[in-house]
């Protein structure tokens, strides 16, 4: 039977920051009469909440929209509407482009704006014109969501707790994207977290662009937030991420000695491994800089897992300077790692360098490195059989029996066991490895 509530559907691209904005769009959309639903027939509205950081990324917005535009016009010779809404990224980026490249679009607004979702449905309704909007508004819109966390399911959340860069690193989009850093202030997060441990949220991954570059007042930095928050009754763990070699600081570190419920495992991109590149890339820092900090960082907490990103074919990359982003991995040796082809983006300065490299060498040299991060990642993971982990357990895995978590080095385990585990954090003994994941029997339960 048709029901008179709505439903809308949220589809998200890139990074964890989107995850985050998508749930909390659902809940913006809720007190309209909004449901959520996973298929296309059955929404009225469909929000694409998109990625600009590579090409590919933002070309795969238009060929979903191509697709929407059939949908839409089929819902209208039923003599029914369908709303199609482009947020995100490449809505910030691209703006009035949107309406010029695919018509079938109503609603196009950046990642600091979807607050306004229902005056901006208002607008469209009101005059059925596609609604542009594309302010940079991010304190206003952290207030705006502060009155209310949804429900969540789950053992583990993001808590977007920063936003935003200042730091124009030479290649990258974010800067023009998601406006001026911003760090959302400490009572307001405190709160969230709160009420996420109240619905049963026992692990809290922290995030922002530049997620070390939080600040509070008062000279307070992540390592005193991080403090604050483990102390909230249910919170188990802390993860943070992405962090900027330039801003962790040595409270950071220190914490990371100190605080259990802080999790040794630190994504810290370096992005390459040549000083030549670093600069022109706009880093702001040296190899060796990065080094040293890594070892700061293993003096403090010696099992800590290290993760990173990797450009290669940056403008101006030649055979030598890959070579020395390949003696970078061999000498950190990372727990895993994210490694792309550069994306030429509109707008950066790095696009509009003379010396690009060719497509064939930029995938020469990301099958080589790629091949390295593989190979360090399974020694990584190998390393670990024999070993007892404390594993969060997440949910039921695939088969009957079956539970499935995390180690705190952020590898999935799966294990048996009851359901009743689920929640909390079990001593398990890891005795198989598989390509993403480890197995293991628990022993204890905490
Ligand atoms: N704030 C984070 C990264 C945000 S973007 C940081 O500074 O580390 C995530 C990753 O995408 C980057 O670390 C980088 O490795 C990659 N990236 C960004 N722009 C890119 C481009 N134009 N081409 C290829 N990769 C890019
Ligand atoms: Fe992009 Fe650099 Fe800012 Fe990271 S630090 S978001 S790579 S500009
Ligand atoms: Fe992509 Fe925007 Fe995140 S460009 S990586 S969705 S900040």
């Amino acid at each position: 039977m048709e029901t008179s509530a709505k439903k809308v559907l949220v589809k998200t691209y890139g990074c964890q920051m989107n995850v985050y904005d998508s749930a909390r769009m659902g809940e913006v959309l809720a007190p309209l009469g909004y449901a959520a639903t996973a298929a296309p027939e059955e929404a009225d509205l469909i929000i694409l909440n998109t990625c600009h950081i590579r090409e590919k990324a933002a070309e795969k917005v238009y060929s979903e929209l191509g697709k929407l535009r059939r949908l839409k016009d089929e819902r209208k010779s039923q003599g029914g509407e369908l709303l199609i809404a482009v947020a995100g990224c490449v809505a910030q980026a691209e703006g009035e482009e949107i309406v010029r490249r695919a018509k079938a679009v109503d609603l196009v607004f950046g990642p600091q704006t979807y607050h306004r979702l229902p005056a901006l449905l208002a607008r469209r309704a009101e005059t059925g014109a596609t609604v542009v909007e594309a302010d940079f508004p991010a304190e206003e819109k952290f207030e705006s969501l502060g009155r209310g966390t949804g429900p969540v399911r789950g053992v583990t959340a993001f808590l977007t707790i920063q936003e935003g860069c200042d730091k124009f690193c030479t290649f990258c989009v974010v800067p023009y994207t998601r406006g001026a850093e911003f760090s959302r202030p400490p009572a307001q997060i405190e709160a969230e977290a709160r009420r996420l441990a109240g619905q049963g949220v026992r692990e809290l991954t922290l995030l922002g662009q530049n997620v070390n570059a939080w600040h509070g007042d008062g000279g307070m930095g992540l390592a005193g937030l991080v403090a604050r928050l483990s102390s909230i009754p249910g919170i188990e763990r802390l993860r943070y991420m992405t962090s900027h070699p330039r801003d962790m600081d040595g409270a950071l570190i220190e914490a990371h000695a100190e605080n259990p419920k802080l999790m040794p495992f630190l994504h810290l991109p370096v992005q390459s491994g040549s000083d030549r590149v670093l600069k022109a890339m706009n880093r702001d820092h040296t190899t060796t800089d990065y080094l040293k900090l890594i070892a700061r960082i293993r003096a403090a907490r010696p099992d800590m897992a290290l993760s990173g990103d990797f450009i290669v074919g940056f403008p101006g990359e030649t055979d030598a300077d890959f070579r020395d982003t390949l003696a970078v991995v061999e000498e950190v040796g990372y727990a895993s790692a994210f490694s792309f082809k550069y994306s030429p983006r509109p707008g950066t300065p790095a696009a509009e360098r003379k010396v690009q490299v060719p497509e064939e060498v930029k995938l020469a040299r990301l099958l080589e490195l790629q091949a390295l991060i593989a190979r360090q990642q399974s020694d990584f993971n190998r390393a670990c059989v024999g070993k007892s982990l404390p594993v969060l357990v997440e949910k039921p895995g695939r088969r009957p029996g079956q539970l499935s978590g995390r180690s705190p080095y952020l590898q999935a385990v799966h294990l048996d066991g009851p359901e009743g585990l689920i929640g909390r954090v079990v001593e398990t003994q890891i005795d198989g490895v598989g390509t993403n994941s480890l197995s293991g029997h628990y022993r204890t339960a905490a």
